[in-house]
C-alpha cells in the first residue's frame, strides 16, 4: 500500500515550493549598471549550434550598441552522489548578473542526468515561463495575425517528480498544486498584462475534473483579481481552449494566458506551431530573483557547425530579456530589425524558414536593418 512520505523525502521541488516566501511584486529586474554604464548578463552558449547562434547575437548587440557586456558560463551538468547540478561558477555568475540568456543544451542520454532545463528551474526557482508567439510577417503559415501570450507555472504540478509503485503494475504520479507557486505565477500574470497592456489575463484549467487541484488554482486567480480591479479576469476549459486556438487563435491576442505546469508546456508549443515552429519561439524563465531567457529550440546536432542555424528564437529571447531590463528601446530596434529581415525575401532567410541564407549572411542584414 501506499504510505504518505515524510517531508524529508518529498523532491527538492516540492520541499522548496513548502518553503518558498512570496512577495507582493514578482520577478522585478534589480541588476545595476557597472561603472561603464553597461549591464553585465550571464551567456551560455550551449551546445550545438548554440555557439554559432550566440555569436550571432553578440554581433548585433555591439552592432545595436546595446549596454551590455557577456559573461561567458558553462553550465554543462555536473552528477553529484547522483544528483544533476549546475557548475559553481555559473551559479555564482547567474547569481551575480540577475539575468542570463541561454543556448540550446543537448541533454546527455543514458547517464542518469535530470533535464537540464528542470535543473535551472530549481537552482533559480524559475516559477514562470513566458511564452509569446507573434506571427512573423514573411514567414507564412495557415495562421495570420497570431500573437498570444501564455505564461505557464513552472514549478510543480505534474512535474513534483512524486511518483510511486504501488504494486508492481500500478503506479501513481501525484499532481501537487500548492497556494504559494500558483498565487505567483498568477500574479505575475496579472503584472505582465498590465505591463503590456493587454489588461486581461485568462486562466486556462480542467477544474471541471481536477475540482481540487485546478479549483485552488481558479480560486486563487478570484482571489488575486481584486487587487488588480482594472484588469479583466476569465477562466476556460483545456479542451474549449485547444480547440479556439488551432480555430482562430487571433481571439486570444489581446489578453494573457495563465496555467498549470503541464497545459502549459503542451499548450506553448502548439502555440509555437501556429507560427511556424520552434525555431522562431523566444521565452523566459521568470524567477524572483533571476531570469534565464532562451530559445526553446535544440541544439540542432544535424546542422551544427555548418553556418545554417537560424538565430532568431535567441534574438527575439533576448530581446524579451532587453524589455524585462527596461531596454525597451534596444529592443525595439533589434526586433524590428529581424522582422525586417525575415520579410525581405528567402534569400536573407535561413533554410529552415525556406531560405537560402547562411547564418552569417542573416546577421548581416540584421545589422544592416538595425
Ligand atoms: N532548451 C533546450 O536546451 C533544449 C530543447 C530541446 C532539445 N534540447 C536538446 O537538443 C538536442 C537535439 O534535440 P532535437 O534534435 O530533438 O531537437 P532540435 O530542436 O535540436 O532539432 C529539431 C530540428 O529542428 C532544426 N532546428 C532546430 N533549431 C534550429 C535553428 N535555430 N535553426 C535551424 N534549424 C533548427 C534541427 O536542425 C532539426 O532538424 C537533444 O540533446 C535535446 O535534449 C535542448
Amino acid at each position: 500500500m501506499f504510505k504518505l512520505q515524510s517531508r524529508n523525502q518529498f523532491s527538492p521541488l516540492l520541499r522548496n515550493s513548502l518553503t518558498r516566501n512570496y512577495a507582493a511584486a514578482v520577478a522585478k529586474f534589480q541588476g545595476t549598471k557597472n561603472a561603464k554604464g553597461n549591464y553585465t548578463v550571464t551567456m551560455i552558449e550551449g551546445d550545438g549550434i548554440g555557439v554559432e547562434i550566440s555569436e550571432a547575437v553578440k554581433d548585433i548587440y555591439k552592432a545595436a550598441k546595446v549596454p551590455i557586456e557577456w559573461e561567458a558560463a558553462d553550465v554543462r551538468p555536473l552528477l553529484i552522489n547522483g544528483k544533476t547540478t549546475i557548475p559553481e561558477p555559473a551559479v555564482k555568475s547567474i547569481n551575480k548578473n540577475l539575468v542570463a540568456l541561454k543556448g540550446p543544451l543537448a541533454t546527455p542520454v543514458g547517464k542518469g542526468h535530470q533535464s537540464l532545463n528542470l535543473t535551472l528551474r530549481r537552482t533559480f526557482n524559475l516559477f514562470a515561463n513566458v511564452r509569446p508567439c507573434k506571427s512573423i510577417v514573411g514567414y507564412k503559415t495557415p495562421y495570420d495575425n497570431v500573437d498570444t501570450v501564455l505564461i505557464r507555472e513552472n514549478t510543480e504540478g505534474e512535474y513534483s517528480g512524486i511518483e510511486h509503485v504501488i504494486v508492481p503494475g500500478v503506479v501513481q504520479s501525484i499532481k501537487l498544486i500548492t497556494r504559494p507557486a500558483s498565487e505567483k505565477v498568477i500574479r505575475y500574470a496579472f503584472q505582465h498584462a498590465i505591463s503590456t497592456g493587454r489588461n486581461h489575463v485568462l486562466v486556462v484549467h480542467k477544474a471541471s475534473i481536477m475540482k481540487l487541484s485546478d479549483g485552488l488554482f481558479v480560486e486563487v486567480a478570484k482571489e488575486l483579481a481584486s487587487e488588480y480591479p482594472n484588469v479583466k479576469l476569465s477562466f476556460e476549459n483545456l479542451d474549449n481552449t485547444s480547440l479556439k486556438l488551432v480555430q482562430n487563435p487571433s481571439q486570444y491576442n489581446n489578453l494573457v494566458m495563465v496555467m498549470p505546469n503541464l497545459y502549459g508546456d503542451i499548450m506553448s508549443d502548439l502555440s509555437s506551431g501556429l507560427i511556424g515552429g520552434l525555431g522562431l519561439t523566444p521565452s523566459g524563465n521568470m524567477g524572483d530573483k533571476v531570469s534565464i531567457f532562451e530559445a526553446v529550440h535544440g541544439s540542432a546536432p544535424d546542422i551544427a557547425g555548418k553556418g545554417l542555424a537560424n538565430p532568431t528564437a535567441l534574438l527575439l529571447s533576448s530581446c524579451m530579456m532587453l524589455r524585462h531590463m527596461e531596454l525597451n528601446d534596444h529592443a525595439s530596434k533589434i526586433e524590428e530589425a529581424v522582422y525586417k529581415t525575415i520579410a525581405s525575401g528567402p534569400e536573407n532567410r535561413t533554410k529552415d524558414l525556406k531560405g537560402s541564407s547562411s547564418t552569417s549572411h542573416y546577421t548581416e542584414q540584421v545589422i544592416k536593418n538595425l
